[in-house]
């Protein structure tokens, strides 16, 4: 394996003695694939050991890290994945849910990846192409024609530190967190800005899906898509102190898209965001129902549970408070069909700032086709650029305990 660039500076034992080994990568340089020479790394240093990323490394095979224990992966250089498109929809790693891929799966236990390093995901490629081709799955998935992967996935691990990582032109999202448990980021800056007319489609900062103890903080999110989403089965979530800028909000959902399927999100704390020209601030998302027996687009079942959005600021926020029963659901379909996926006990506390006016007065929006039980706002404070703000709520059990007067659903 040494000929492939790898060193093994064994020595630096003696000084680190947290690990009984260390696995430097060297980059072979000239642009050739560095891919393998990082998965030779993940497997001789797979256990009480450090991997060093400390240079500039172009990518052009799947990086799959595998039941590492005990490892430490300091990033200081760059991860650069190449724009092959043709090479990577086809090979980077498939997990089904929303046709998803990545380019890197870190999987295995007590893992922690920080070093002051960028994982650069060549996305302009990617949404160029994309714009010309518009071959997407459902819901703003994936496809399996043309995927495009994920540039970090923490899949079917536990006990997981990211920190201190600059993530820039993500094709689709930039963090997956996949059937994991205890995932903490923190000072994670994203960056998925496009410099052509071309959006940076489905550039969500972190999703996260069948995954439980999930921690992210500190951290700032340039997009064109969800800053954080929460999907099918996410439990015990903290999101707190961020920064997001340009993104559709920071999101429950969607849920219920696939007929037959359990989705649950609960006990999710978000607290101390600054939320700016975004499409929406504190948002739920859930499809309505479907008489379709396999449809993929709306009709799960299951529920949405102990949500409390707190110390949030918008600044020119088309939607502030959005719940939204119906999503991607014709409204006659939502009607004869209301969804099965249920919503309570959610908090808004001190939900502050101005609206951008995108959608005329109104700065919250709950609309439920079935009946949404224990909703309470405390301490809104939302205005309108244009007009007395204005509160739209259907469907909500109670309005008791929520600190604005609703009006009756617009349409
Ligand atoms: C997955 O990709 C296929 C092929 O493009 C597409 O038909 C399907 O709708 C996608 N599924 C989802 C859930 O996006
Ligand atoms: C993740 O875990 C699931 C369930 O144990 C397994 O089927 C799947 O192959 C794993 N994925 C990877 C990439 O290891
Ligand atoms: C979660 O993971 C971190 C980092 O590995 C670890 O320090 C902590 O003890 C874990 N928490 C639990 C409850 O296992
Ligand atoms: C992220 O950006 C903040 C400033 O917004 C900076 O203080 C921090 O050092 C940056 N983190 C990384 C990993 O570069
Ligand atoms: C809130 O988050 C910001 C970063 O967006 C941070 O600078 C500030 O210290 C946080 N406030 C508290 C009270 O933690
Ligand atoms: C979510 O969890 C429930 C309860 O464990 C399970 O029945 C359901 O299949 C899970 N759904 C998904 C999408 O994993
Ligand atoms: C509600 O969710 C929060 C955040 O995860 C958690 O701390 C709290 O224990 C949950 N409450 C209940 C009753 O489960
Ligand atoms: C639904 O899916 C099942 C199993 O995949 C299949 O047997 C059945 O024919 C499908 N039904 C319809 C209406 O497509
Ligand atoms: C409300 O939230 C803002 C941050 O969005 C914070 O600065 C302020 O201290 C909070 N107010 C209260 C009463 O907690
Ligand atoms: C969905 O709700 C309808 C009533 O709106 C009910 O007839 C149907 O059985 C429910 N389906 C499931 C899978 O719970
Ligand atoms: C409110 O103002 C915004 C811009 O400030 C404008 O785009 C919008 O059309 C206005 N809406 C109404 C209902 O006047
Ligand atoms: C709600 O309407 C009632 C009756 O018009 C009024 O007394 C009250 O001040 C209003 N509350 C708010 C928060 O605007």
């Amino acid at each position: 394996m040494r000929t492939s660039g790898l060193l093994f500076a064994i020595s630096l034992a003696v000084t680190v003695s947290a690990w009984d080994r260390i696995c430097a990568v060297r980059p072979l340089g000239g642009g050739r694939d560095d891919g393998p020479s990082i998965n030779n790394a993940f497997k001789e240093c797979s256990e009480n050991a450090a991997i060093i990323l400390d240079s500039y490394y172009s990518v052009n095979t799947l990086l799959l890290a595998e039941g590492l224990s005990h490892v430490d992966i300091v990033l200081s250089g760059t991860v650069q994945y190449t724009p092959n498109i043709a090479y990577w929809s086809p090979n980077s790693l498939y997990m089904a849910y929303q046709n998803a891929t990545t380019f890197w799966f870190l999987s295995g236990d007590h893992i922690h990846l920080y070093g002051g390093g960028t994982v650069d995901g060549n996305g302009q490629v990617w949404w160029d192409t994309y714009a010309n081709n518009q071959d997407s799955g459902t819901a703003g998935g994936s496809s399996t024609t043309f995927a495009r992967p994920v540039p970090l996935t923490v899949g079917n691990a536990s006990n997981v530190i990211v920190e201190d990582i600059t993530e820039i032109g993500s094709p689709f999202w930039n963090n997956f967190v996949y059937q994991s448990t205890n995932v903490t980021y923190r000072n994670i800056n994203i960056s998925s800005v496009s410099y052509s007319s071309n959006a940076a489609v489905n550039s969500d900062g972190w999703d996260i899906y069948r995954s439980s103890y999930v921690t992210i903080t500190d951290s700032t999110v340039h997009n064109d898509d969800d800053c954080v989403s929460f999907k099918p089965n996410s439990t015990n979530i903290v999101v707190t102190n961020m920064w997001c800028n340009g993104s559709h909000g920071i999101s429950v959902g969607s849920l219920g898209q696939y007929a037959g399927e359990t989705d649950i999100v609960a006990n999710v704390y978000v607290s101390n965001i600054t939320m700016l020209n975004a499409e929406n601030g504190a948002r739920i998302k859930v499809f309505g129902g479907n008489p379709e027996p396999n449809s993929t687009a709306g009709g799960g079942t299951g529920y949405v549970q102990n949500i409390t959005f707190e110390n949030f600021y918008v600044h020119n926020v088309d939607n502030p408070v959005l719940i939204d029963q119906c999503y991607d659901t014709s409204a006659s379909v939502c009607a004869e069909y209301p969804s099965n996926l249920t919503i309570s006990d959610v908090h808004y506390i001190n939900i502050t700032g101005t609206s951008s006016g995108a959608e005329g007065s109104v700065v919250v929006s709950l609309e439920c086709s079935d009946e949404c039980q224990d909703i309470t706002a405390t301490g809104t404070h939302l205005s309108a650029p244009n007009g007395t703000a204005t509160y739209i709520c259907e469907n909500i059990a109670s309005t008791a305990e929520l600190d604005f007067n609703c009006t009756a659903p617009s349409t």
